[in-house]
C-alpha cells in the first residue's frame, strides 16, 4: 500500500511526488505515454509517484473541471497548471475520506489518501519554485477545502468529469453496452488486480502459494495455475521471480493459450508477440517450435529476456524458439511459405480493456483511433490467415471492449474468409464482476479481452 509520511523516515516527501507526477501529468497532456514519462523518475521515488500519477488519471475528468470552475483562465504555466490538478486530485480523496486529522491509508483500493492538511501543506512547499502561482494555488485548495459539496455537484454536470473518462468513451460504451456502461466506466476507474501465472514447467502452484504465504503475502487462488495478489507489489519482492515460477498475467490474458490449445510438436506461430506473455504460456503449455514475430524490436528483446527467466530455452530444447521482427502484414519480408498448425493473432488495439493497469490511455487515444486501429487489425489478420495450415487454427486476440476491434471485426473476418469456421471461445469479457461466481466476487474481475477463434477448412483439413 501506499508509503505514509512519517517524519525521520526514508518515504519520499509528499511535495517532491507531487511536483514530480504534475510534470508527468504535464508530459500525458502534451500526448506522452505516462509509462515513458514515469522512466524518468528517481528509482526511489517511482512507487510513490506512479501511484500519484495514476490516482490524477483517474480524476483527471473532475480535477481539471474543478480548476476551470475556480480559475477562470487556465493558468499560463503548463507546469503549475498539472500541480494544481494534482494536489485537488489528492485533496479531494482526503476530503472524501473524511478525516482530516489523521493520515489514512485505503487498503481496499490501495489508493494514496493523505490528511487534508498535509496536502494543502505539502502542496504549497510544491510550488515553491512557482512563487508567481503560491498563493493562487492556496486559494484554491483552501476554497475547495471549504466548498467541495457544492463544487463537486456544479462540477459533475460535465460528463467528463462525472466518469473521469473523455466524453467519447462514455457514448461510444453506452452505445456497445446500455445496460452495463456506466457500471463499465466505475469498473474501467479501479486499479488492476496483479494476478500470477504459475509456470507448471518448473514449480506448482501449492509451492507458489506456500511461499507467498510464508512472506506474508496474502493472495487467493483462482485456477490450476493461477492466483491473485490482493495487493500488487514490485515483482522482485515476490518470491520466485528469478527462478523463473511465474509471470505476471492478468486472467482473461491467460485465456489466449488457453484456447489455442497447442499441442506437442505443433509449429505456432505468436503474431505479435512482445513482450512474450503469451509466447511463455504456450511454451509452458506444450512442447512446439514457436515463432514469435513483432515490429518493435525493442520490445521483442524482452521476449527473450523472459523466455530465458522462465527457463523454456536451454540447450536441452534447442530449435524451439524463432525470433523474427517484422511487420505480420508483409509476409515476403518474415515468412518462409512453410504453414503453421496455430496462428495466435493477439493485435495492437486501443487496449480500452486494459485501462485500469494504463490511466492514463484513455487521454491520450482520440475516437478516429478505433477505426484507424480496426484498419490495421483487418490487414494484419487478413495477411497471418494465409499462414494457417488447412485444419490449422487463428485465434484473434484484443484487449479492447470496443466492438469494433471484438465482435464486429470477428464478423468481418468470417464473412470475408468462407474458408474460416468460427469455432466456441470467449468473445467479448468485459471487465466486471461475474456475479455468479461467489469465489470472485471479492476480488477484481480480469481485464476486458476479446477472443475469436477460426478454422481453416479445405484440401487437407480431416
Ligand atoms: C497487444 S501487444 C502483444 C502482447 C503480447 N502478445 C503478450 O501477450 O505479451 C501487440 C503487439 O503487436 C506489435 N505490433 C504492432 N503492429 C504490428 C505489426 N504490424 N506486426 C507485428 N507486430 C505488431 C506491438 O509491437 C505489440 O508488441
Amino acid at each position: 500500500m501506499w508509503p505514509m509520511m512519517h517524519p525521520g523516515s526514508r518515504s519520499p516527501k509528499l511535495c517532491d511526488v507531487m511536483l514530480h507526477s504534475a510534470r508527468h501529468v504535464q508530459a500525458v497532456l502534451a500526448g506522452r505515454s505516462l509509462s515513458d514519462s514515469l522512466v524518468d523518475t528517481p528509482a526511489a521515488m517511482r512507487p510513490a509517484v506512479q501511484a500519484v500519477s495514476f490516482h490524477v488519471m483517474r480524476r483527471l475528468g473532475l480535477v481539471t473541471e474543478l480548476r476551470r470552475l475556480m480559475v477562470k483562465r487556465p493558468p499560463a504555466d503548463p507546469l503549475f497548471d498539472a500541480l494544481l490538478r494534482v494536489a485537488l486530485a489528492l485533496l479531494e480523496t482526503a476530503l472524501a475520506a473524511g478525516d482530516a486529522q489523521s493520515v489514512q491509508t485505503d487498503t481496499a483500493s490501495h489508493e494514496p489518501v493523505y490528511a487534508v492538511y498535509t496536502v494543502v501543506d505539502q502542496a504549497v512547499r510544491a510550488a515553491h519554485a512557482m512563487p508567481a502561482y503560491k498563493n493562487l494555488l492556496n486559494a484554491c485548495l483552501r476554497r475547495y477545502v471549504r466548498e467541495r459539496k457544492v463544487l463537486n455537484t456544479l462540477a459533475i454536470k460535465n460528463p467528463e468529469a462525472r466518469w473521469n473518462f473523455p466524453a467519447w468513451w462514455g457514448r461510444a460504451l453506452r452505445r456497445a453496452y446500455p445496460q452495463d456502461w456506466q457500471t463499465l466506466l466505475m469498473q474501467l476507474n479501479q486499479p488492476a488486480p496483479m494476478t500470477l501465472r504459475i509456470n507448471r514447467r518448473q514449480t506448482s502452484i501449492e509451492t507458489v502459494s506456500a511461499a507467498l504465504t510464508q512472506a506474508a503475502m496474502a493472495h487467493r487462488l483462482c485456477g490450476p495455475s493461477t492466483l491473485t495478489l490482493m495487493q500488487p507489489r514490485p515483482v522482485v519482492q515476490i518470491p520466485g521471480f528469478d527462478a523463473g515460477w511465474w509471470s505476471v498475467q492478468d486472467a482473461s490474458a491467460q485465456l489466449a493459450a488457453q484456447w489455442l490449445a497447442p499441442r506437442n510438436g505443433e509449429r505456432v506461430l505468436d503474431a505479435c508477440a512482445a513482450p512474450g506473455g503469451k509466447t511463455t504460456h504456450l511454451l509452458e503449455l506444450a512442447d512446439i517450435h514457436v515463432w514469435a514475430l513483432d515490429s518493435d524490436a525493442q520490445r521483442l528483446t524482452r521476449v527473450w529476456q523472459n523466455l530465458e527467466r522462465l527457463r523454456l530455452v536451454s540447450d536441452d530444447r534447442p530449435q524451439n524458439v524463432t525470433l523474427k521482427c517484422a511487420d505480420a502484414a508483409q509476409l515476403q519480408h518474415w515468412w518462409d511459405g512453410q504453414p503453421f498448425d496455430a496462428v495466435l493473432a493477439d493485435v495492437p488495439c486501443t487496449a480500452s480493456g486494459v485501462v485500469r493497469r494504463h490511466p492514463d490511455v484513455r487521454w491520450l487515444k482520440r475516437e478516429e483511433d478505433v477505426v484507424r486501429t480496426a484498419a490495421q487489425q483487418r490487414r494484419i489478420v487478413d495477411a497471418l490467415w494465409q499462414t494457417v495450415k488447412p485444419g490449422g487454427r487463428m485465434l484473434y486476440a484484443s484487449c479492447s471492449i470496443f466492438p469494433e476491434e471484438g465482435e464486429m471485426q470477428a464478423q468481418h473476418f468470417a464473412r470475408n474468409h468462407t474458408d474460416a469456421r468460427r469455432m466456441p471461445a470467449s468473445g467479448q469479457i468485459l471487465p466486471v464482476q461475474d456475479a455468479s461466481n461467489a469465489d470472485a466476487s471479492n476480488l477484481p474481475p480480469g481485464d476486458g479481452f476479446f477472443y475469436a477463434l477460426f478454422v481453416k477448412q479445405g484440401k487437407g483439413a480431416s
